[in-house]
């Protein structure tokens, strides 16, 4: 399975600490951001990734991630002109796809938990796509899943009344039907692509599974407060 980390955007959340670098780049405790979801692909056993970035920060990706030999891993990178959105990002991965499956982790998403089990899962699985999901108590910021028994029924981006609090995290495992669900895609009232509507197709195919996040998850870059919950939960796994 190849990796995908997206890590583009504005990170207008997080102005102006975001005015001069990319969010991905900002310190987690005593790392760069983008390293966790890093450590997370490499952990599961995915070491061929690729790196999506927007136009005006991609050089320090470069300059900071290099090869990938550092995490004994092989780094692709890509660069987003526009700011289309998470899904129009995901489509400039295609050719390194290569038909493979693939895993795509935004690189703001810090987990606490392995997800090597689900990886082998997922490779085992016929078909189809499979996501995770974490209960929040905010779900007004995030992708909000409807589940009925082992299936998801629905998934709505950000719903201003939420029907659960089951966030959808910013981790997707897809086979190789998502690029063409991708180029069929429409803008969103926000005007970008979103995955939301990626994992509707999926959930609608009746071929999405899912499994539920146990430790914690931080989404770093949804706002102050939770880059500083990621930095402290990190501080304190860090120090064990
Ligand atoms: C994105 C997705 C959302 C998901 C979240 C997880 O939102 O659109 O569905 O729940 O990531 O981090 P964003 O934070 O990019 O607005």
């Amino acid at each position: 399975m190849k990796g995908i980390i997206l890590a583009g955007g504005t990170g207008s959340r997080l102005d102006p600490l975001t005015r001069v670098t990319n969010k991905h780049l900002l310190p987690v405790y005593d790392k760069p951001m983008i390293y966790y979801p890093i450590q997370t692909l490499v952990e599961a056993g995915v070491t061929e990734i690729m790196i999506v970035s927007g136009k005006d920060h991609a050089g320090d990706f470069l300059t900071l991630l290099r090869s990938g030999s550092d995490w004994g891993a092989q780094f692709s990178y890509g660069v987003q002109e526009g700011a289309g959105g998470i899904a129009e990002a995901l489509g400039l991965c295609q050719d390194f796809a290569d038909n493979d499956k693939i895993i795509v982790m935004l690189g703001d998403n810090i987990l606490e938990d392995s997800i090597k089990a689900a990886v082998k899962d997922f490779e085992k699985q016929a078909k189809g796509a499979k996501i995770f999901l974490k209960t929040v108590n905010n779900p007004q910021s995030f992708g909000i899943a409807q589940v009925a028994g082992q299936s998801i029924t629905s998934i709505e981006e950000k719903p201003k009344q939420p029907k659960t609090n089951l966030a959808v995290i910013g981790v997707y495992m897809y086979d190789n039907q998502v690029w063409q669900v991708i180029k069929k895609l429409k803008p969103s009232g926000r005007g970008e692509l979103e995955i939301t509507d990626v994992n509707n197709f999926y959930v609608k195919q009746g071929t999405m599974t899912f499994e539920k996040l146990e430790g914690w998850w931080g989404d770093g870059g949804e706002s102050f407060d939770s880059l500083l919950e990621a930095a402290n939960l990190v501080s304190k796994m860090a120090k064990g």
